[in-house]
C-alpha cells in the first residue's frame, strides 16, 4: 500500500474533539447520568405512539423541508415560516450558520468558557476563534465582547443561559451590546435552555430578533422537550440568514421520526410545562442545599449547576462516580452537574457535603 495519505485541510490539525458527557456504566457504581444536560423524563405523552407510527415508514426519505414542524413553529412564535430553519440538533444549525457566514480570515467571537462545540465548529469553518473570558462571576463580559469586534468579525455567539455556568445576560445589557454590533455581523442567541429561565429580566431572544435583522435565535428539542437522541433543533432568523441555512443544511438531515416527535412534543405543552416546573423546583432545592453547605455557586437559569473546583475538579468527579452519579468535569476549572432525578440530585448533594467537610 502507498505511504501517502489523502491531503486533509490544515484546520483539522489539533482540533479539540467534542467530549460527550460520560454515560452511566451498566453494572458500574454510577447509576445516574448527570453529565449531558439531558432531561430525566421519558418522552411526553403521545410522543412514543407518534414515533412508533413514523418508524413504520423509515424506508422512505423524510420531508426535506420539515414542512409540518416548520409550520407549527412559525405559528407558535408568530413568525413567517420562511424565518424558521431546522437542523440536526441546534449544534447542527450552529455549524450551518458558520458555513453560511465564516471562513478563513474571518473571526468568530464567543465567551469562554462556553458551549464546547463553538471552538470546534469555528475551527472547522476555517475562521479564527476570539474567546472573551467570562467575568469573575462567570457571566458573559459583553463590553469586552463588543470591544473585540473587528472588520473581520462575522459571527458572535451569546449563550443564554451559558453552558456550563448557567449564568444569564439580561435585557438591558444585551440591548446595549447589540447596539454596538455592526448590522453586518450576525449575533446568534443560543437559547438551548430557554424553557428553564425564571428570571423575568432575561429577554426572549425571539422578541429581540423581531427588532434586529442581524439577530438569529437557536433553540432545541434536546433539553426541555427531552428529544436529545432524535437530533432536531431550529433557528429563527431573518430571510437572508434563514435562506442560507436552507442552503447549508444536510439534505434530509432531520429524520421523519424526529420531525413527527417534535410536532407531537409541541402539542403536549401542558405536560411539558409541568415537567420543566418540577426540574426548576429541583434546581432551586439543589442550589439552596449547596449554599447552605457553604458553596459559592453562580445563579443558574438552566437545568444544571456549576461548581468552580479548580484542581479538585477531577477528584470531585471521581467521588461523584463512586457515589453513583456521573457528572461533567472540566479539569482544572470546574464541574457541571445536570439536575436529574431527585435520587440522583440527593446523591450529588451528599458528595458535595462530604467534600465541604473534607471527607
Ligand atoms: C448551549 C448549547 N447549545 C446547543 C446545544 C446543542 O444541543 P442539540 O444539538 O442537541 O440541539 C447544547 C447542548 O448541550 C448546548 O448546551
Amino acid at each position: 500500500m502507498s505511504e501517502t495519505s489523502p491531503k486533509l485541510r490544515a484546520e483539522l490539525e489539533g482540533i479539540p474533539t467534542y467530549k460527550p458527557g460520560k454515560p452511566a456504566a451498566a453494572g458500574g457504581p454510577a447509576a445516574y447520568k448527570l453529565s449531558s444536560n439531558e432531561n430525566p423524563y421519558p418522552p411526553l405523552p403521545g410522543v412514543m405512539e407518534t414515533v412508533a407510527a413514523s418508524a413504520s415508514a423509515f424506508n422512505r426519505y423524510p420531508d426535506m423541508a420539515c414542512t409540518a414542524l416548520t409550520a407549527e413553529l412559525a405559528e407558535r412564535f408568530g413568525v413567517p415560516a420562511s424565518h424558521v430553519a431546522t437542523g440536526t440538533g441546534s449544534v447542527g444549525v450552529a455549524q450551518q450558520l458558520l458555513q453560511a457566514t465564516s471562513g478563513p480570515g474571518d473571526e468568530v467571537i464567543y465567551a469562554w468558557r462556553s458551549f464546547e462545540a463553538y471552538p470546534i465548529i469555528t475551527r472547522i469553518s476555517g475562521a479564527a476563534s476570539v474567546q472573551v473570558p467570562l467575568t469573575p462571576g462567570d457571566v458573559h463580559d459583553l463590553d469586552a465582547m463588543a470591544d473585540a469586534i473587528t472588520d473581520r468579525t462575522r459571527l458572535i455567539f451569546v449563550c443564554n443561559p451559558n453552558n456550563p455556568t448557567g449564568t444569564v445576560v439580561r435585557r438591558s445589557e444585551l440591548e446595549r451590546f447589540l447596539d454596538r454590533v455592526p448590522g453586518d455581523v450576525l449575533v446568534v442567541l443560543d437559547e438551548a435552555y430557554r424553557e428553564f429561565i425564571r428570571d423575568t429580566e432575561v429577554p426572549d431572544g425571539v422578541e429581540i430578533y423581531r427588532e434586529r435583522r442581524n439577530v438569529c435565535v437557536l433553540r432545541t428539542f434536546s433539553k426541555a422537550y427531552g428529544l436529545a437522541g432524535l437530533r432536531v433543533g431550529f433557528a429563527i432568523a431573518h430571510e437572508p440568514v434563514a435562506a442560507a441555512l436552507r442552503k447549508t443544511a444536510v439534505p434530509f438531515g432531520v429524520s421523519q421520526i424526529a420531525q413527527d416527535a417534535a410536532v407531537a412534543s409541541l402539542r403536549a405543552e401542558d405536560e411539558l410545562i409541568g415537567r420543566v416546573g418540577s426540574l426548576v423546583c429541583e434546581r432551586n432545592r439543589v442550589m439552596d442545599a449547596l449554599r447552605t453547605q457553604g458553596w459559592t455557586v453562580p445563579e443558574t437559569q438552566a437545568n444544571f449547576v456549576w461548581l468552580r473546583l479548580g484542581e479538585s475538579t477531577v477528584p470531585f468527579a471521581q467521588a461523584c462516580e463512586q457515589a453513583g452519579v456521573v457528572v461533567r468535569p472540566f479539569p482544572g476549572e470546574g464541574v457541571r452537574v445536570t439536575i436529574g432525578e431527585t435520587e440522583a440530585n440527593d446523591i450529588f448533594l451528599k458528595v458535595t457535603e462530604g467534600f465541604r467537610k473534607g471527607v
